[in-house]
């Protein structure tokens, strides 16, 4: 196997953590007359990559949106690291978003008037990290994801595979016990997908929890370590895999 080429040093201390990342128990949620989770109870161990399947509309995202903080649960439990997310406050919420989730998209989410690097930066400012130290980290970011020499186009001049990649360096900025990604291969071409597949399990090699969100069972089975299948809000199976060669 060969050496993966993103150096762990990248990433917080992820690695070395062990147990739970993610603890959900019970979790409902409803919007109005829908329920999109029905009592969903999921564990996620530090280091593992677990990729979430099920047909539209059966809740993938809204799981997402809760273990990310983004919104909160009408009943049960979303534990990260030890944290109630359900019982944040919303300055308390915000702080975990920014310090404990990245994030990533199938449309990327970049700030078009912002470069690449300015769009990366722009997370650790977020969290009163000064600028100069921010730009520096997410230089140090694009060296490692292989898009330094795109770090002052604007992300309409980049590629959906070079734009997805910003994204991840975004995501990565803080140093997140957990990434999250919906359907981040969704929008894109099948080669450039796969770059940035092999990007998240090279990230996922070097320890970073991951959880992924996919409609494409080769890459689930590429990428993760584990198979969560859900319907219709609940969690209907699961599949550990066999590590790949
Ligand atoms: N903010 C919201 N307000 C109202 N209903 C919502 C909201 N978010 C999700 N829903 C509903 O909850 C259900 C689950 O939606 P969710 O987006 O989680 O599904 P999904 O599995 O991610 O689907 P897809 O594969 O199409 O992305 C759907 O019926 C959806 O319409
Ligand atoms: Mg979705």
């Amino acid at each position: 196997m060969s050496a993966p080429p993103v150096r762990r040093s990248v990433l917080g201390m992820t690695a070395q953590d062990s147990g739970a990342v993610v603890q959900l128990d019970g979790v409902r949620k409803e919007y109005g007359e829908t329920t999109a989770l029905d009592g969903v109870s999921l564990r996620i161990g530090a280091g593992e990559a677990v990729a979430v399947m099920g047909p539209s509309g059966c809740g993938k995202s809204t799981l997402l949106n809760m273990i990310a903080g983004l919104d909160r649960p009408t009943a049960g439990s979303v534990v990260v690291q030890g944290e109630n997310v359900g019982e944040l406050s919303e300055k308390q919420l915000a702080l975990y978003r920014r310090r404990r989730i990245g994030m990533i998209f199938q449309f990327f989410n970049l700030i078009d008037d912002l470069s690449a690097l300015d769009n990366v930066a722009l997370a650790a400012q977020l969290t009163g990290t000064p600028a100069r130290q921010a730009r520096r980290r997410a230089l140090e970011l694009f060296e490692e994801l292989g898009i330094a020499d795109r770090r002052n186009a604007y992300p309409a001049l980049l590629s959906g595979g070079e734009r997805q990649r910003v994204a991840v360096a975004r995501a990565l900025m803080n140093r997140p016990a957990l990434l999250l990604a919906d359907e981040p291969t969704g929008a894109l071409d099948s080669r450039s997908g796969e770059q940035v597949m092999d990007l998240l399990i090279d990230l996922n090699q070097i320890g970073q929890t991951l959880i992924l969100v996919t409609h494409d069972e080769h890459l689930a089975r590429r990428c993760a370590g584990r198979i969560v299948e859900f319907a219709d809000g609940r969690v209907t199976g699961e599949h550990t895999l066999e590590p790949s060669a």
